[in-house]
């Protein structure tokens, strides 16, 4: 089950799952998009139309998907702007959506985990661990999902439940991308301050995903995995600070 599973990384993870035999849940705000990647993924999945900010509307939605092995919180919002240029409001939309979103799905999914054996992962970012400027509201959101992600795995260890994060850097082909690197010349900057010199492609963070929810990482519980060809390591140059 995935939130945020319409677009982009999580619509990626979505169909390395169903290609691996998954029946795939996916939760998204948006009906129209939501339908169209319902049908990309084929007879494996369904679609539920409902916004992670509100707790009710998700935990109806994981209760008419049923139990769940696999839960996939990456639900998320971001633009571009300096503290001075967000408001309040600003503020509060990506860590309502982003923080608050991934508290609900899991809380909500709890009663519906298959224990033990259930994985949770949430997509976090490197944000979390390294200030970009023009991004308060996400890396507060995203140091939260970490530090929510530590508690859990120890909450949910005992029931034989893993919770673990991945902290990509730059992808290709996001909706966040496109609003972080709307220019080749900042594209190319940002390029530069990843080690491996190069963006992610989306297959790479989903392949990440389904390793951590394998058999291979049944030890792994409690970590951020940076999937970021290194980029957490090279300062916070992100958007050619
Ligand atoms: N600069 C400054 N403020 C902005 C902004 C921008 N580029 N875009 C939105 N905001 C502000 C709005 O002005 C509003 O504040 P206000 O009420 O004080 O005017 C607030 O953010 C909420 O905007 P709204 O459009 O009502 O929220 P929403 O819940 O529909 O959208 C966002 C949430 C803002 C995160 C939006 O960018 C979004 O829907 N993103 C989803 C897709 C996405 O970001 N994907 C990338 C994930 S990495």
């Amino acid at each position: 089950y995935i939130t945020g599973g319409s677009s982009g990384i999580c619509f990626g993870i979505a169909e390395l799952f169903a290609q691996h035999g998954a029946r795939v849940g996916i939760q998204a705000r948006n009906a129209a998009k939501l339908d169209e990647a319902v049908q990309a993924l084929g007879a494996q999945a369904i679609g539920f139309a409902a916004d992670v900010r509100d707790y009710d509307a998700t935990a109806n939605a994981l209760a008419s998907f049923g139990p769940i092995d696999i839960l996939v919180c990456g639900a998320a919002g971001n633009f571009p702007a300096p503290v001075t240029g967000m408001s309040a409001n600003g503020f509060k939309a990506v860590i309502d959506i982003d923080l608050l979103g991934t508290f609900n799905t899991c809380r909500a999914a709890h009663q519906l985990l298959r224990k033990p054996g259930a994985s949770i992962i949430s997509i976090s970012a490197n944000h979390g661990s390294q200030p970009y400027a023009l991004q308060a509201h996400v890396c507060a959101a995203k140091a939260g999902v970490d530090m929510l992600n530590r508690v859990l795995a120890l909450e949910w260890g005992r029931e034989g439940v893993r919770v673990n994060c991945i902290a990509p850097g730059p992808v290709d082909g996001t909706e966040g991308m496109r609003r972080l690197a709307p220019t080749p010349e900042i594209r190319a900057a940002i390029e530069q301050a990843v080690p491996l010199r190069r963006f992610a492609q989306i297959s790479e963070i989903a392949e990440a995903a389904l390793f951590l929810c394998s058999p291979a990482a049944e030890y792994i519980t409690g970590v951020v995995l940076p999937v970021d060809g290194g980029s957490a390591l090279s300062g916070g140059r992100l958007l050619g600070q």
